[in-house]
């Protein structure tokens, strides 16, 4: 008998098929359109003995054991909801669905709660780390009822990626709390990309560098505090020639970047718990702004005329970096902070930023600071004050200044580090300027405002309209 189901054999699921197997645990695989699956298990070699193919559901629900552990790996949205429709008429209660692919943890929490009315366990288990990631080890943020993780915890576990002997793998909260999780990690991930892109297009645009020797400086920070998988990922993808063209590959790439949405429901879900994860935001914000390549052909002769940037030393470029991405991981957590407390979920912030050390798109040196930053008390929405953070963001945002401010001056455009900075200057001070929005606000709509030297609220000033 299998010890697990999983459905969908596209990269992600297939490659999840093949570590379940790998780590010792039968795997009866199914897809909807079934001619794949054959394939897919000759094709698995030595693991193919631990690998079951089930051309219909009723096969893979048959070679389980209840209670039945079942695997999705499918498109997010719709297609989650068909194969539960499927599979519920096959299923008996206490068995467990398992939604490992990218969904909106809205729709996860309206199916935990839809199945556990019927007996039946739901999870959402958002996973990172790509293709590489699902195969070899990925980071594992489960959500849903603790009881029904406690019989698949030792397989989850074994499948994720380890640091330093411990799986990066938890779980985190119940009905929504892995995917929320997972969406706000993909955010981060949104902002950091963003924040190297932007460095980029300084060194191309503001200082006529080539992609090797661009490359070259991103290999060298990733020997520093900037160390991560993206920044790693990011020389090597600078210093890699065309094979056609024998161009560096970023140059023969279309300037123009797609998203299925996790960013974007970063924003939303940010905005909705009044939060605002702006380096998030701008990235979100900046790939819709990559698809107008028309208009910015259009635009640039009218336009444009952007100067050249002399002076930026690279120490500044990296330190400017660095601090934007402690500012996106800032506002990363201060969403999940605030959506831990709406939805009473009760996250483990420092747990969340350990499983994130290792197989997700977002492990970065940084992430053991920001553990023991959690560790040590500091607030969900305050990581910024952590002691850990403070000198460092202290130096980042001198240079952050100096790579915004030469940016800006020369016409290049750097929306998430500004962004960042914004972020920083305004936490940064204790009297900000709502002062007035608030008297604003008194003045056309009588909406009333808090006094300094009174208690209570709906104090309204003598304005006459
Ligand atoms: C991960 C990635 C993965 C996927 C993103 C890409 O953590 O492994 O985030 O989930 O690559 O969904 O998202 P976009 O297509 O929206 O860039």
């Amino acid at each position: 008998m299998a010890k697990v189901g999983l459905i969908g054999l596209g990269t992600m699921g297939a490659n999840l098929a093949l570590n379940l197997a790998e780590k010792g645990f039968p795997v009866a695989v199914h897809n909807r359109s079934p001619e794949k699956i054959a394939p897919f298990v000759a094709s698995a070699g030595d693991l193919a003995e631990r690998l079951t193919a089930a051309p219909l559901l009723a096969d893979l629900v048959s070679a389980l054991t209840p209670p039945r552990a079942i695997i999705l790996m499918v498109q997010a949205g719709d297609a989650v909801d068909a194969q539960i429709d499927g599979l519920l008429p096959l299923l008996q209660p206490g068995d467990t669905i398992i939604d490992a692919g990218n969904a909106d943890f809205n729709d996860t929490r309206r199916r935990e709660r839809s199945l556990a009315k019927k007996g039946y366990n739901f999870i959402g288990m958002g996973v990172s780390g790509g293709s590489e990631g699902a195969r070899h080890g990925p980071s594992i943020m489960v959500g849903g009822p603790v009881e029904a993780y406690a019989p698949i915890r030792e397989m989850i576990e074994a499948i994720a990626a380890p640091y330093e002997g411990s799986p990066c793998a938890a779980h985190l909260g119940p009905d929504g709390a892995g995917h929320f999780v997972k969406t706000v990690h993909n955010g981060i991930e949104y902002a950091d990309m963003q924040i190297i892109a932007e460095v980029y297009g300084i060194m191309r645009d503001g200082q006529s560098r080539m992609p090797a020797e661009i490359g070259a400086a991103f290999a060298a920070w990733n020997e520093g505090p900037l160390k991560s998988y993206l920044t790693e990922i990011t020389a090597e993808v600078l210093t890699t020639a065309d094979p056609e063209t024998g161009q560096a590959m970023p140059d023969v790439i279309v300037d123009s970047a797609g998203q299925k949405g996790t960013g974007r429901w970063t924003v939303i879900e940010a905005l909705r718990l009044g939060q605002s994860a702006s380096t998030i935001e701008a990235a979100v914000g900046a790939r819709g702004w990559s698809a107008a390549r028309e208009m910015r052909a259009d635009a640039e002769p009218l336009l444009g005329g952007t100067k050249t940037i002399t002076g930026l030393p690279d120490t500044d470029l990296e330190t400017a970096m660095l601090g934007a991405r402690i500012i996106a991981y800032a506002q990363g957590f201060a969403v999940l902070e605030a959506a831990s407390r709406d939805f009473g979920w009760d996250l483990d912030h420092a747990r969340t930023a350990e499983i994130w050390r290792a197989g997700c798109i977002i492990r970065s040196a940084l992430l053991d600071d920001i553990s023991g930053a959690f560790r040590s008390g500091t607030r969900g929405e305050a990581l910024i004050l952590a002691p850990q953070f403070t000198s460092r963001l202290a130096l980042g945002a001198k240079s952050l200044r100096a790579v915004v401010c030469a940016a800006v001056e020369a016409g290049h455009p750097v929306p998430a580090m500004s962004a960042a900075l914004a972020y920083f200057d305004t936490m940064r001070k204790a009297r900000g300027t709502a002062n007035l929005i608030q008297a604003q606000r008194d003045f056309f709509g009588a909406h009333g405002f808090e006094r300094l030297d009174k208690d209570g609220s709906g104090f309204h000033g003598p304005w006459v309209s």
